[in-house]
């Protein structure tokens, strides 16, 4: 199995000890920590589009492409990243295919333990990312300590998922910005929101995240 250096997550790592990943609250069913999804999300009552993720942390996203650019080989339009988040047995939902998995960071313990299936058992991702697809298996994450991270590129897709324009992230000047297609969005308004009157703002303050309304 190919083994990334660690190094190759500096750039990821940096900008999380920067900025720590919100708690998700949605995703009660795999257990509590920080986990937030990049690229395409489900949406209540809408078909899939882009996370607002996207453009509320364009860099770290830009970071997330570029580490897919050199080692993702699988077919993805989202990316989870976890940030000491221990999963509860679960199998994933929505995603189309293989999912690429990796760990990384300073941590002991956090295996990924796969319960059923030809890779039954105990598995190290840290620098070694496993593929399989993982709506299929159940799996979950061992009690680990220390500051662990994982990443996981997958297709989503639901029966409401509709064609979308390319995603991009553009660095201008010193910053980043995040394109739907042609379209940059921007942090301020967000995506045009079909059941929102006047499409106001769901960002009052330029730094700060706030909760999400729909996802
Ligand atoms: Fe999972």
């Amino acid at each position: 199995m190919l083994h990334i250096d660690h190094s190759e997550f500096a750039d990821i790592i940096a900008e999380l000890k920067a900025r720590p990943l919100q708690v998700n609250e949605y995703r009660n069913k795999a257990g509590s920590g920080r986990s937030q999804t990049f690229g395409v999300v489900g949406r209540r009552c809408l078909p899939p589009d882009a996370s607002r993720m996207n453009w509320l942390r364009p860099k770290l996203y830009q970071h997330l492409l570029e580490f897919a650019e050199k080692y993702v080989a699988i077919p993805f339009n989202s990316i989870t990243v976890n940030q000491n988040y221990r999963a509860d047995k679960h199998r994933d939902k929505n995603n189309k295919g293989v999912s690429l998995l990796v760990g990384f960071g300073s941590y002991t313990g956090g295996d990924l333990v796969i319960h059923e299936g030809d890779l039954s058992g105990n598995h190290s991702i840290w620098c070694n990312p496993i593929i399989a697809d993982f709506s299929k298996i159940y799996h979950s994450v061992e009690p680990f300590e220390g500051d662990r991270y994982s990443l996981v590129f997958y297709q989503y897709e639901t029966s409401r998922s509709v064609p979308l324009p390319p995603f991009s992230v553009k660095k201008e000047g010193d910053k980043y910005y995040f394109y739907r297609g042609d379209e940059k969005i921007l942090r301020t308004t967000g995506l045009p929101h079909p059941l929102r009157k006047n499409n106001k703002p769901m960002i009052l303050k330029e730094d700060k995240e706030v909760t999400v309304t729909f996802e």
